[in-house]
Parts: C-alpha cells; sequence; structure tokens
C-alpha cells in the first residue's frame, strides 16, 4: 500500500489520520474486505465486488446520504503510512440530524492496537463539531467485542438489543444499538 502517494490528512489523530478515499485507494484495500475473519463481522455476506465498493466511496465526497474517510497509520516519513480501512458516516437525516457510524479495518493484522477508537473519535468530533449532528448510531454484532469497545469508549451508551438479527457462521446473533448525544460528546 505504500506505492500510493498518502493523501493530505483531513483529520489529524495522534495515531491515525483520517484521509479522503479514492478509488484507487480502495483497490488496495480491496482484497480484505473478502477475508472471512473481518467480513463475517462487518456483514458482508456477499462477496464484496471492487466496483461495489468504487460507489461505495464516492471519491470522498460528502454526498446527501454519507460521507467516507481512509484510516492511515501515522509515520514520521509519509511514504510509510498505510491505509488500513475506513470510517463512514452513512444515513444521515439532515432534518433530524443524526447518523450512523460504520467502520472496518479488514485486514485483522491491524486489529487491537487502538486504531479503530481513535477512527471513532475522530468521526465523532466530525459529526457533531462539523456536520453538525445531534446524534450518532452505531449497530454492532454483540459478539464484536472489539467494535463494542470502539463505541464503549468514546462514551456511546448501549439503546438496546435487537435480538436474533444477524444470521453469523451458521446461527443467530443479537445486534447492540449504540449512540452517543452532542452533549455527551462535549461533556
Ligand atoms: C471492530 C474494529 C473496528 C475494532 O478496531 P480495532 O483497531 O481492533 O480496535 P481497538 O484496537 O481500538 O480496540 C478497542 C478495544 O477493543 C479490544 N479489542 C479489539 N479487538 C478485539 C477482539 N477481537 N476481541 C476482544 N477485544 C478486542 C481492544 O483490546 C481494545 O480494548 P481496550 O480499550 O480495553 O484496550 C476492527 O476490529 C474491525 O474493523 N473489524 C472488522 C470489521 C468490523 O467488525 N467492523 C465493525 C462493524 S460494527
Amino acid at each position: 500500500m505504500s506505492d500510493i502517494q498518502p493523501p493530505q490528512a483531513f483529520l489529524q489523530g495522534n495515531d491515525i489520520d483520517l484521509k479522503p478515499m479514492t478509488k484507487e485507494i480502495f483497490k488496495k484495500l480491496h482484497p480484505w474486505m473478502n477475508d472471512h475473519r473481518s467480513r463475517r463481522l462487518a456483514r458482508h455476506v456477499l462477496p464484496v465486488l471492487e466496483e461495489t465498493t468504487a460507489s461505495w466511496i464516492q471519491e470522498g465526497k460528502l454526498t446527501p446520504s454519507g460521507v467516507v474517510m481512509g484510516i492511515w497509520t501515522k509515520s514520521q516519513h509519509d511514504s510509510a503510512s498505510k491505509n488500513i480501512g475506513f470510517v463512514s458516516i452513512f444515513n444521515i437525516d439532515w432534518i433530524n440530524r443524526h447518523g450512523e457510524l460504520g467502520i472496518n479495518i479488514p485486514n485483522p493484522l491491524y486489529w487491537g492496537q487502538g486504531y479503530g477508537q481513535e477512527a471513532v473519535k475522530l468521526m465523532c468530533q466530525f459529526s457533531f463539531t462539523e456536520l453538525n449532528l445531534e446524534k450518532v448510531t452505531a449497530y454492532t454484532l454483540e459478539i464484536n467485542i472489539g467494535s463494542q469497545k470502539c463505541m464503549e469508549r468514546n462514551k456511546f451508551q448501549k439503546d438496546g438489543t435487537l435480538r436474533n438479527h444477524q444470521f453469523v457462521d451458521g446461527k443467530y446473533e443479537n445486534m447492540t444499538v449504540f449512540s452517543i448525544l452532542r452533549d455527551q460528546y462535549t461533556a
């Protein structure tokens, strides 16, 4: 992934930056989208095709319904900075001012290093202080401990459980609904 010239950071964090997502960047990430370890948690039940991902990203532009940004590791030498996944706000309801957060770091090699937590934090900051949203929601499988911790560490609260909501690897699993309000974010 280091052969792509990394775009400028759009939002800067400590260990990661969020940068505009392009088709070219997605192309490099795409093979990991079909890795069973991550796709079962991200609920990609059908094979993810390159053209499908291209339509998700809309070249990083704010669309009427959402925005997606690439998660890039930091490096003192920018060329060694890597795109490891993406985080998005989608299904934005501009009248009632809420949106849904989605995140995917598809290569398990990068899990458990704090990148997910920080990406959620930066996306919440963007949603509340720039998009002027009132609430951000997130749906995670109950078995997805890493994802749930990302939300809890960022002050999301558990709104409820959708019982037997997803069929994963031969059995039904619960889905947890999380949300954070603007007041909780700033508290
Ligand atoms: C879910 C996901 C975004 C988490 O990102 P991450 O970078 O691994 O998360 P972090 O390293 O910030 O970890 C957050 C917490 O979860 C823990 N954690 C991470 N992965 C874990 C796992 N597989 N099992 C148990 N705990 C885990 C971390 O130890 C950390 O806990 P701590 O704060 O007590 O130290 C990432 O694993 C991923 O993209 N998975 C595949 C797709 C997916 O599940 N998307 C989310 C759909 S809702």
